[in-house]
């Protein structure tokens, strides 16, 4: 299984603190976000990994992350021509994919636990995605998932009046079908094409499972507080 880590984006909603580098780079106490996520991939035996950013700043992470030997990984580097959406983002990784199943983590995602137990699950899952749910205090700024037992019946990405206050986080396990459903999106009111729209393809198909994350986890990128959150986290944890 590969690795993918997105961490393109404008980072508006941190402006100014992305206006000259990105988002991914900022500090989440000791290290620059992005290592935190590279860590959770490395820890689940994830070591083929592909970084995908925006074409400003690409120079800087293969500065700072070079050949990934010193995490203990192998690292490609893509470019994200234009922010067009984490979906679009993504579709620059297919070839490097090579049709293995792959893990997508959002580069300001970081999370207390391991995963390696849902990604050996994913190994014996013969097709499909799977994906975490969180339950959070603020369900509007997340993709939001309505489950019913052990299925996702519906995702909808950060809707006005939620149905429930799971969130779905930004780590996605995908088979190859991926790379079709992702020239099928068509951008959203946001003028980007969703991950929601990805994940809804599973959730109709039937081929979506999921598991409730433990444990701590914070979205660096989604306000100044929940990166305050996020490096705090880590401080205690450390
Ligand atoms: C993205 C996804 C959203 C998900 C979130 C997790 O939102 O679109 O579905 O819940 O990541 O971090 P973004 O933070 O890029 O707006």
């Amino acid at each position: 299984m590969k690795g993918i880590i997105l961490a393109g984006g404008t980072g508006s909603r941190l402006d100014p603190l992305t206006r000259v580098t990105n988002k991914h780079l900022l500090p989440i106490y000791d290290r620059p976000m992005i290592y935190y996520p590279i860590q959770t991939l490395v820890k689940a035996g994830i070591t083929d990994i592909m970084i995908v950013s925006g074409k400003g700043h690409a120079g800087q992470f293969l500065e700072l992350l070079q050949s990934g030997k010193e995490l203990g990984a192998k690292f490609s580097y893509g470019v994200q021509e234009e922010a067009g959406g984490i979906a679009q983002a993504l579709a620059v990784c297919q070839d490097f994919a090579d049709n293995d199943k792959i893990v997508v983590m959002l580069g300001d995602n970081i999370l207390q636990n391991d995963i390696s137990n849902a990604v050996k699950d994913f190994e014996k899952q013969d097709k499909g995605s799977k994906i975490f749910l969180k339950e959070v205090e603020n369900p509007k700024s997340f993709g939001v998932a309505q489950i019913a037992g052990d299925k996702i019946i519906e995702i909808e990405e950060k809707p006005k009046n939620p149905k429930t206050n799971l969130a779905v986080i930004g780590v996605y396990l995908y088979d190859s079908q991926v790379w079709q459903v992702i020239k099928t999106l068509k951008p959203s009111g946001r003028g980007e094409l969703e991950i929601t729209d990805v994940n809804n393809f599973y959730v109709k198909k039937g081929e979506m499972t999921f598991e409730i994350l433990r444990g701590w986890w914070g979205d660096g990128g989604e306000s100044f507080d929940s990166l305050l959150a996020a490096g705090n986290l880590v401080a205690k944890k450390k």
